[in-house]
């Protein structure tokens, strides 16, 4: 039988680049260039199947190809705002993302950057590299203590609610938090959270506001020039969502005129591209998108796309199908 031809569009785990080769008639990027536009096109023409990350974008002009051979999009990452979704159902191509696997390693590396913004280590790192420490001093660097304060959570899927389990049941937070959909008593109480109406409401409440909602249209500057007036002028906005739901703008007018305590990113409109203001201001703290950066995360989630892709193969309907 002939084996189904994949395209993996960057590098992936070298485990998982060989069951893909044992699989399949896969083809990898040795390069690790991420793709332009005309090759995403001459792949969905091409291959049965294309394996793409966050870095590749599936525009409506990309999915504009006659006679397109490709019948599943399997998607390396939980979030797939990259991919336009009316254009993948007009083609009636199968949409897979992985998650679960990555869930509790972005939730510690939002975390982490609460931890870093709060604590003005970003700061204190540059000072020290910069052989500008001079020593110990009551009055030196001084943050803001986390244990205790009040979180406010938007998105409360599965990595708001490992973003929740750590920061109430490790540092006695206090987590309110906002959600498209209803959330069940059971698992609200899970971390003692309440959920509020919307995210208008969620805003004042709290000293932390870290995101985890989906990108795309719909979320596009969902924290925008209004969103941020309404935060209290000393609390910490934290973003390992999508980039685009911040409006950056905004965000760089905020701390600059002392709006809001500061901020931590891990994500960024347009990355990698990195607005010059953001590098500009201490009080933000920022990553090269590494949530789900651990390698058992990144093993599991190249596993997790072999599981649906022989899902897929096989004639049965992927765990992980999304459209
Ligand atoms: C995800 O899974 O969404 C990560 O951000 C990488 O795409």
């Amino acid at each position: 039988m002939v084996k189904p031809s994949v395209l993996v569009t960057r590098r992936w785990p070298a485990a998982v680049e060989a069951q893909l080769v044992e699989n399949y008639n896969a083809v990898l990027n040795t390069r690790d260039k991420p793709m332009s536009p005309t090759e995403i096109r001459q792949a969905l023409k091409h291959y049965d199947a294309v394996l793409p990350t966050v870095t590749d974008t599936l525009s409506a002009e990309a999915f504009d190809v006659p006679g397109a051979q490709t019948k599943i999009i399997a998607n390396y990452g939980v979030g797939y705002s990259h991919i336009c979704e009316p254009s993948a159902r007009e083609l009636g191509m199968t949409v897979t993302n992985t998650p679960d696997v990555l869930s509790e390693c972005t939730a510690d590396l939002a975390m982490t950057l609460l931890l870093m913004v709060a604590r003005r280590a970003g700061e204190g790192e540059r000072e020290l590299r910069a052989g500008h420490w001079t020593g110990w001093r009551p009055t030196h660097l001084i943050g803001t203590k986390v244990s205790g304060k009040t979180l406010g959570i938007i998105g409360f899927g599965r990595i708001g609610q490992e973003m929740a389990r750590r920061a109430h049941h490790g540092f006695g937070m206090k987590i309110v938090v906002q959600n498209r959909s209803r959330v069940s008593p059971d698992v609200l109480k899970l971390c003692n959270a309440t959920q509020v109406e919307s995210v208008d409401d969620l805003l004042p409440r709290c000293d932390f506001v870290s995101l985890h909602c989906p990108g795309g249209a719909t979320n596009r500057h969902l924290i925008n020039a209004r969103r941020l007036d309404l935060m209290k002028p000393d609390a910490f906005l934290i973003n390992t969502a999508r980039g685009e739901v911040v409006d950056e703008f905004a965000l760089i007018q905020a701390l600059m005129f002392d709006m809001i305590g500061g901020a931590a990113l891990d994500v960024f409109d347009g990355e990698p591209r990195i607005s010059p203001d953001l590098l500009q201001s201490d009080k933000l703290v920022m990553l090269p998108h590494l949530g789900s950066a651990t390698r058992e995360s990144r093993e599991a989630m190249g596993f997790r796309v072999l599981d649906n892709l022989s899902d897929f193969f096989a004639g049965r309907t992927p765990r992980d199908q999304v459209i």
